[in-house]
C-alpha cells in the first residue's frame, strides 16, 4: 500500500516544489517506487523535471474529471523508478469545474485508489492556496510534510493551515497526520535563520523535522535543466539534505510498503 504524503503549505515560494520534486527522487534512489502527482495549475513540479505538457488529457485533469481511462502516469527520468501525473496552467480551469463536482473533495482520493499497490510513496506538490486542489490532497494523504522558510514572518498563517487540517480530519480524512514541518533555505551564516529555526523548533518541538534544507544554489539551479538536484550535482548540499530526509522519513516509519 502507497503512503500518499501532501506537500502543503498555502504561503508562496516557501520550498514545496523543491521538496515535492527531491524527495520524490530521493525516495525513488533507495529503489522505492514513487508517484509524484503536480496538483498546482503553476506546474513547475512538471517543469522542473523537463515535463512541459500542452494536452490537458495528459495531466491531472484527466484523473479529476474523467471517471475512466488509465491516468496519464510519465516517467520522466529513465535513472529512476518515479512516476509522474503532471499539470499545467489549465488545471485552474479544472478546479472550477471540479466545484461543481458532488463531493468534489475527494475525488483525489479515489482516482488515486487503483494505483495503490503500484507505488511505495505518493508525493502531492499542492499550490499556494488552501483551495479545492489543496482540500484534494488532503482528503486523499495519509500525511503531510509542511515546509517553512526560515525566515521572520516563517510561521505567518501555520495556525490557518493547521485549522484546515483539523476540519479535513473531522469531516473526510480522520487519520491525516502532520508527518513533519521541514526548515528550509536555512542559511547557516545568517543569524535570523538560526533564531527563526530555534524559534520553530521552541514552538513545535517533535513536530520538526531533524534534518534542515540549508539555501543551496543548485537547488534553484537544477529545475532549469529539467532534473532533480541529486541528478544535477550529487554531492552539493542541497542533495545530501534530501537524502537526509528521505532517511529520516523511512526511520520514522512513513514506509507502509
Ligand atoms: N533550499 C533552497 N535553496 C535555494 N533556493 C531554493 C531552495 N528551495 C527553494 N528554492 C528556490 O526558491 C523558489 C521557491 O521555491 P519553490 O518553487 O520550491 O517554492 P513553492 O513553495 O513550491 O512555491 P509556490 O508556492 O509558488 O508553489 C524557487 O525559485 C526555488 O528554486
Ligand atoms: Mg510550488
Amino acid at each position: 500500500m502507497a503512503h500518499i504524503l501532501a506537500i502543503a503549505n498555502q504561503k508562496g515560494g516557501v520550498g514545496k516544489t523543491t521538496t515535492a520534486i527531491n524527495l520524490a527522487c530521493a525516495l525513488a534512489q533507495t529503489g522505492r517506487r514513487v508517484l509524484l502527482v503536480d496538483c498546482d495549475p503553476q506546474g513547475n513540479a512538471s517543469s522542473g523535471l523537463g515535463l512541459r505538457i500542452s494536452e490537458p488529457d495528459k495531466t491531472l485533469h484527466r484523473v479529476l474529471l474523467e471517471e475512466n481511462g488509465a491516468p496519464p502516469l510519465h516517467r520522466p527520468l529513465d535513472e529512476l523508478s518515479l512516476w509522474m501525473i503532471p499539470a499545467n496552467p489549465s488545471l485552474a480551469a479544472t478546479e472550477w469545474k471540479l466545484t461543481a463536482t458532488p463531493g468534489s473533495e475527494t475525488v483525489l482520493a479515489s482516482r488515486l485508489k487503483p494505483l495503490d499497490e503500484r507505488f511505495h510513496f505518493m508525493i502531492l506538490d499542492c499550490p499556494p492556496s488552501l483551495g479545492l486542489l489543496t482540500v484534494n490532497t488532503l482528503c486523499a494523504a495519509h500525511s503531510v510534510l509542511i515546509p517553512l522558510q526560515c525566515e521572520y514572518f516563517a510561521m505567518e498563517g501555520l495556525s490557518l493551515l493547521l485549522d484546515t487540517i483539523r476540519k479535513i480530519k473531522l469531516r473526510w480524512n480522520p487519520s491525516l497526520a502532520i508527518r513533519g514541518i521541514l526548515l528550509t533555505m536555512f542559511d547557516r551564516r545568517n543569524n535570523l535563520s538560526h533564531q527563526v529555526a530555534t524559534e520553530i523548533r521552541k514552538h513545535l518541538g517533535a513536530r520538526v523535522f531533524e534534518t534542515l534544507i540549508p539555501r543551496n544554489v543548485r537547488l534553484s539551479e537544477s529545475p532549469s535543466h529539467g532534473l532533480p538536484v541529486m541528478l544535477y550535482d550529487r554531492h552539493c548540499a542541497g542533495s545530501r539534505a534530501y537524502a537526509a530526509l528521505a532517511h529520516e522519513i523511512l526511520q520514522k516509519g512513513a514506509d507502509r510498503a
